[in-house]
């Protein structure tokens, strides 16, 4: 865009905003400007801080005057670059918005701004007695508006579900300025197409995200943790089906050997087992009372008698637990110094076992020399492959090699009819593979649906497919 135009548009949004939410210094830019992602560098003409939902909706009028592309950004933790604004697009922070406005015991639910963050909320549903369920590693920086346009999942899927199952309403500016109030809380609303869904998930392409209705459910009386040995991942999925026999299970996370190694060195804490085992399984399971517990003692004493297990620990208390935790939440942040390239991938659960062993040769085949971090949610049939760059090898010649790999990968995926991307979201990085997972025609009407919301295209363009 001509400088003329530039200084016009903010010219303008100073005079809505003011110069303090209207940030156009280059640490700004920099830091507002980009996700977890490392992959290419931020380049925004500013970002903005509105406060309301009428200083949105007139932000979107001035972009569209403009012409100018807008990044709706919350926490900034997403892993597919759907935040990053690296085009001169204007940065739209929900920051400011981030108010718990209402809460409803009856119907157990919470109105929040979209800034506002998981923790947040989170800390507002116990203050109830009650619970929202879906958590993360990063709850204390995620956002509840980044939340429902990536539909997080996180590490209860297996028990409680993605975002999606909690949202009851949503406030939404779509690309012309409109306000949408949709299904606002109710539990039952049959009254033709719910957009609300539509909306839930679509990484910031249809519209703003501005407010939301979450439901709360009753927290779990009591919990335990425990992180067993396991000899391979098939033995682990075998040991899923026998423990969800007998226990409700809140988690059913996986890692591996060299994903606990990179934690432990780098946190500087003990390992959980004296045996080094090629994988590791983290359960939380409800411990409603003794004898339920004593079940599956009893199953993984069973199961270690039978090598299905090689070892476990189990948590004493509260404290144990979190730090059994934290060897598997740690391990993103803990691999980020690798500028790792990241796979999120899915099949039916049943079909881990099979999928594995087909991606396993391509591993093997393909990245004899790279470090390769396993870890996910196994329970959920969602596996992270995370391939480490070599610290010789420069950046574009490790994202070279690794999008060749992922053309492989992503058909075995396909062929298992499953997701390239699970949680994660499409974003920049996983773009040019969304054919994988979605068919032609399914593309080309989420293009006509782009349209209708955003006739302009100012919302976040160029990311989950392009426009031709
Ligand atoms: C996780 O499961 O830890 C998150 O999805 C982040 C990641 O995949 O690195
Ligand atoms: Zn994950």
């Amino acid at each position: 865009m001509e400088n003329q135009k530039i200084l016009s548009l903010l010219s303008d949004l100073t005079s809505l905003l003011g110069d303090s939410r209207c940030l156009t210094d280059e640490v700004s830019k920099h830091h507002f400007g980009r996700d977890w992602t490392r992959f290419c560098e931020p380049d925004p003409i500013a970002v903005l801080f509105p406060e309301s939902i009428m200083e949105v909706q007139q932000i979107i009028a001035l972009a569209r005057r403009f012409e100018v592309p807008l990044v709706p950004s919350g926490g900034r933790t997403g892993l597919s670059g759907g935040a990053m604004a690296a085009k001169g697009e204007l940065v739209l922070s929900l920051e400011r918005m981030d108010r718990i406005l209402a809460s409803d015991t009856t119907s157990k639910s919470i109105t929040c701004q979209a800034g506002a963050s998981t923790a947040a909320v989170q800390e507002a549903a116990r203050q109830l007695g009650l619970m929202y369920p879906v958590d993360f590693a990063s709850s204390g920086s995620s956002q509840i508006g980044g939340n429902i346009a990536t539909n997080a999942g996180g590490i209860q899927v297996i028990r409680y579900g993605m975002t999606r199952n909690w949202v009851s309403g949503l406030k939404v500016v779509t690309g012309t300025g409109e306000l949408l109030d949709l299904n606002r809380g109710l539990t039952k609303n049959n009254t033709g197409l719910d957009l609300r869904h539509l909306m839930i998930g679509s990484e910031g392409i249809l519209g703003v995200i501005v407010e939301a209705t979450l439901q709360l459910c009753s927290p779990p009386q009591d919990t335990g943790v425990a992180v067993l040995g396991m000899p391979s991942m098939t033995a682990i999925m075998s040991l899923l089906e026998r423990v969800q026999a007998h226990s409700t299970l809140l988690a059913f996370e996986f890692f591996s050997d060299l994903a606990l190694e990179k934690v432990t060195n780098r946190h500087g804490v003990t390992r959980p087992l004296n045996t080094a085992c090629p994988f590791y399984a983290l359960l939380e399971y409800e411990r409603p009372g003794p004898e339920s517990e004593a079940v599956l003692l009893g199953l993984i004493e069973g199961a270690i008698e039978g090598g299905e297990v090689v070892d476990a620990v189990f948590s004493q208390n509260l404290a144990q637990a979190r730090a059994l935790w934290r060897l598997r939440e740690d391990i993103s942040e803990t691999i980020a110094e690798w500028t790792p390239y990241k796979n999120d991938i899915s099949t039916s659960v049943s079909g881990v076992p099979a999928l594995i062993e087909s991606i396993e040769v391509i591993v093997g085949q393909r990245y004899p020399h790279f470090e390769v971090v396993w870890y996910g949610h196994i329970g959920d049939g969602n596996l992270h492959l995370n391939i480490l760059k070599p610290d010789s090898m420069a950046l574009e010649e490790f994202q070279r090699h690794c999008k060749i790999v992922s053309a492989e990968l992503f058909q075995v995926v396909k062929d298992f009819g499953g997701s390239i991307s699970a949680e994660h979201g499409v974003g920049l990085l996983k773009k040019e593979f969304l054919h994988y997972s979605r068919s032609a025609e399914e593309i080309a009407l989420m293009r006509a649906i782009k349209r209708l919301f955003d006739p302009d295209l100012i919302l976040n363009p160029g990311k989950v497919f392009d426009l031709q």
